[in-house]
């Protein structure tokens, strides 16, 4: 099974993947936590290029092209092989952050984005978790950690605010694979909502 975590940043995404990871293990399941820009040794490279540096250091089809090709690389050297080892995969972002933020937020280019993804990628979780909050509560816990890699994070509450709705409207275009999650809670009452839909779909 292949999961994923969506929404703007600081909304809790790699808290909740963590701790959804670490409920699945306490039942003995195997599972593989991963992330995206990221995830395997040449994507972590490719990372590098796309969370630092000026906002304006590259085109939205720069930046496209380059997470693309970071997706291919986690999805042949991480994912796939996990897969097929019958592991369950939970991967912090995936596709639908492209779809988003370079689809919608920062440029109008969701068709390029779907014909990248269809020739290279072709894959889609099986269920994706979109942690959904107001941008400034979520903006005032991600820039606390202040890590260096911020170059989305500066670019502004206008920009977060579109980021969240482009993740409500992918949700509704995907019912049966996105769910919406209520993130603007303690983080254990998240998992819980996240646990109970994740039943729901394995019952
Ligand atoms: P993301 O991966 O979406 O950027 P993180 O999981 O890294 O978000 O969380 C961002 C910050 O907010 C971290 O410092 C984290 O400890 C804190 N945090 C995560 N979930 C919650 C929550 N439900 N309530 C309050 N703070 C949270
Ligand atoms: P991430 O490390 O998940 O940041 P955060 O923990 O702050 O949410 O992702 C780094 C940034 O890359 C994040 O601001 C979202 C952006 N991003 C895209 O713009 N497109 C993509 O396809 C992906 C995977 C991430």
């Amino acid at each position: 099974m292949f999961l994923t975590f969506e929404g703007i940043d600081g909304s809790g995404k790699s808290t909740q993947a963590r701790l959804l990871a670490e409920t699945l293990r306490a039942e003995g399941r195997d599972v593989v936590l991963t992330r995206e820009p990221g995830g395997s040794p040449g994507a972590e490279e490719i990372r590098k290029l796309l969370v630092s540096g000026d906002p304006d250091r590259w085109s939205p089809e720069t930046e496209i092209l380059l997470f693309t090709a970071a997706r291919r690389d986690h999805l042949e050297k991480t994912i796939l092989p996990a897969l097929a080892a019958g592991r369950i995969v939970v991967s912090d972002r995936f596709a639908d952050s492209t779809r988003v933020y370079q689809g919608a937020a920062l440029a109008d280019l969701r068709g390029l984005v779907d014909r990248l993804h269809a020739e290279v990628i072709g894959r889609e979780p099986d269920l994706t978790f979109v942690i959904d909050m107001p941008p400034d509560k979520a903006l005032a816990r991600g820039l606390a950690r202040r890590s260096g890699e911020d170059r989305f994070e500066d670019m502004g509450g206008a920009f977060q605010e579109r980021l969240r709705a482009g993740f409500r409207a992918l949700a509704a275009e995907a019912p049966g694979r996105v769910r919406l999650i209520d993130g603007d809670r303690a983080a254990d009452a998240v998992a819980e909502d996240i646990r109970a839909a994740l039943a729901a779909v394995l019952a």
